[in-house]
C-alpha cells in the first residue's frame, strides 16, 4: 500500500493509475464496519481498478466542546486493516496541507437540511463535512466514493453536494455493520464504559421493534417517534432525536409511516453519542 502525505505525491500517483478508483473517505480508528467498506471498494474495483482511502480527523467538523482532542488516533493499527484488505494508496495529510489558508478556508454551505438532526445539536457539523469531502474529492479524484449508513444524514447531505455541485463521482452507501448484539460499529463506541457498553444495544432492539411494528400495520409517524424515544429513555439512554423521516429528503412523513422512510436515532450514555437508524423496507440484521 502507498501511502501519501502530500497532495502533489499523490497526483503523480493518480496520473499513473487506470480507473475505476474506488475511494473510501474515513477519520481512522478504524474497525470492521470500514474494513466491510474496503472489502465493497475491492469488489467495485474489480481486477484492473484501485482503492483509495483517507484518514483525517477533520477539525471542521468538530464543534467547540466535542471530541477532536481526544477523537482515538489509531494509525499504525489503521494502516494494517487497510493494507490487509488490499487498499492500493492511502492518502493520510496533516491539517496544514488540508486547511492551508486555516480560519480563512473557503467552506461548502450545505443548506437548511445541515440545521436538522445531526446538526440541530452540532451547529456547523456538516458544513465541515461537506467542505472536507470537497477538497477531497477534488484531491483523490476518485470514479466512486463508499460511504456508511450508518452515518444517515451525512450521505444524504453528501449525495446532494455532489448533484448540485456537479462532482463526477458516483456514490454507494454501504450497510451498517453491527456488533454480535446489533449496535452499530462505532470509532466511539470505544468511549463507552463496560455498563455503558451493555445499555448500548437498546437502540437496535428498538429500530427493528418499530420496522416490525411499522410494517405490520398502518402506522402514525409521530407516535411510533414518541415509543422508540421512551423505549430507549427507559432503556437507560437520553434519546437527543428519534424521527421517521424520507428516506431521500429527511422530510417528516404527513401522518403515516411509508416504506420510503428511515427511523434516525441518537441517543446520549454519558458524554457519548450514538447515531443509529433502519430503513423501513429494511431487513433487520447482525454483523
Ligand atoms: O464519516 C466520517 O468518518 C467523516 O465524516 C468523513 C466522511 C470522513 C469526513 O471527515
Amino acid at each position: 500500500m502507498r501511502i501519501f502525505h502530500q497532495i502533489a505525491e499523490y497526483r503523480q500517483w493518480r496520473a499513473t493509475i487506470r480507473t475505476p478508483l474506488v475511494f473510501v473517505p474515513t477519520m481512522g480508528a478504524l474497525h470492521e464496519g470500514h474494513a466491510s467498506l474496503i472489502t465493497h471498494a475491492r469488489r467495485v474495483a474489480g481486477p484492473d481498478g484501485a482503492v483509495a482511502a483517507s484518514i483525517f480527523v477533520n477539525p471542521m467538523q468538530f464543534g467547540a466542546g466535542e471530541d477532536f482532542s481526544r477523537y482515538p488516533r489509531t494509525v499504525k493499527e489503521d494502516e494494517a486493516l487497510l493494507a490487509a484488505r488490499s487498499t492500493d494508496v492511502l492518502f493520510l495529510p496533516d491539517a496544514n496541507v488540508m486547511y492551508p489558508s486555516g480560519a480563512e478556508t473557503v467552506k461548502v454551505t450545505p443548506g437548511p437540511l445541515a440545521g436538522m438532526l445531526e446538526g440541530a445539536d452540532r451547529p456547523g457539523h456538516f458544513e465541515g463535512v461537506c467542505t472536507v469531502v470537497a477538497k477531497l474529492l477534488n484531491i483523490i479524484t476518485p470514479t466512486h466514493m463508499i460511504l456508511g449508513q450508518k452515518d444517515f444524514q451525512q450521505h444524504v447531505l453528501l449525495a446532494k453536494m455532489i448533484r448540485d455541485l456537479d462532482f463526477p463521482v458516483n456514490l454507494i452507501v454501504a450497510p451498517t455493520v453491527r456488533e454480535p448484539d446489533g449496535l452499530a460499529m462505532s470509532s466511539r463506541n470505544r468511549y463507552l464504559t463496560p455498563e455503558q457498553r451493555r445499555l448500548a444495544p437498546i437502540i437496535y432492539r428498538t429500530l427493528c421493534w418499530a420496522v416490525q411494528a411499522a410494517r405490520s400495520g398502518d402506522r402514525d409517524a409521530d407516535e411510533l417517534a414518541a415509543e422508540i424515544r421512551h423505549r430507549i429513555d427507559t432503556g437507560g439512554l437520553e434519546t437527543r432525536y428519534a424521527v421517521i423521516c424520507n428516506a431521500k429528503t429527511l422530510l417528516p412523513p404527513r401522518g403515516r409511516v411509508s416504506k420510503e422512510d428511515v427511523i434516525l436515532v441518537a441517543a446520549k450514555l454519558g458524554t457519548t453519542r450514538l447515531i443509529d437508524n433502519m430503513l423501513i423496507n429494511e431487513e433487520p440484521s447482525h454483523g
